[in-house]
């Protein structure tokens, strides 16, 4: 039986794409399904490229159990989120304890919490003068970008890169290690 992944996107879904080419054909892990809280979410768009199954939720589905009931019809082990803009409710952190992850685009601590989403990640770190930006893949917990670190890689930010340069060179880096680092997790036995 295959270890089945659920990925959580509300927008673009450049990553969840990284991750459906990388477990395309894999013997041991599938993405079985994608969800989204966002109908024109671009991810649809990619899974749909993947034959891969989109359920888009109503918000009180995250807390009616809806939710839970469609995670356990697709027999989902494993949840990635992937630009996912909501929080994930009580009952789902408790459903899958530290088998949720998500990636951010910063190293962690800094340039977390609220608000630093998308481009504002980006914008906060070329105001602060940072040298080096990066990515943190961490697990999920009742607080906003506070789970566990599980990897961080980084790049060096020049006085002349553009908010937009720095999101352009930390994406290389989130598409190349997410898909790996999930099926670590996985194949470590979590
Ligand atoms: C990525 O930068 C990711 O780190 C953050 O949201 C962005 C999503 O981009 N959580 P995409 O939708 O995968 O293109």
């Amino acid at each position: 039986m295959k270890t089945n992944i659920a990925i959580f996107a509300s927008g673009s879904g450049s990553n969840a794409e990284a991750i459906f080419r990388h477990f395309k054909n894999h013997p041991s892990i599938s993405i079985a399904l994608v969800v989204s809280n966002n109908p024109q979410a671009g991810v649809l768009h990619r899974a749909e490229g993947y034959h891969i199954q989109c359920y888009v939720y109503q918000p009180e589905e995250l807390t009616n159990g809806i939710m839970e009931k469609t995670l356990d019809a697709y027999n989902i082990h494993f949840l990635v989120l992937a630009g996912y803009l909501k929080k994930v409710p009580d009952v789902i952190l408790k459903k899958y304890p530290n088998k949720i992850v998500n990636i951010h685009p910063a190293l962690l601590p800094k340039f977390g919490g609220k608000g630093m989403y998308g481009l504002n990640v980006h914008k906060a770190v070329v105001a602060a003068g940072e040298s080096v930006s990066g990515m943190t893949i961490h697990y999920i917990n009742e607080q906003y970008d506070e789970g566990a670190i599980i990897e961080q890689y980084s790049v060096p930010v020049k006085k002349e890169d553009s908010p937009e340069r720095v999101q352009q060179k930390v994406l290389e880096l989130e598409h190349k290690y997410y898909a790996p680092c999930i099926e670590k997790l996985i194949q470590n036995g979590i």
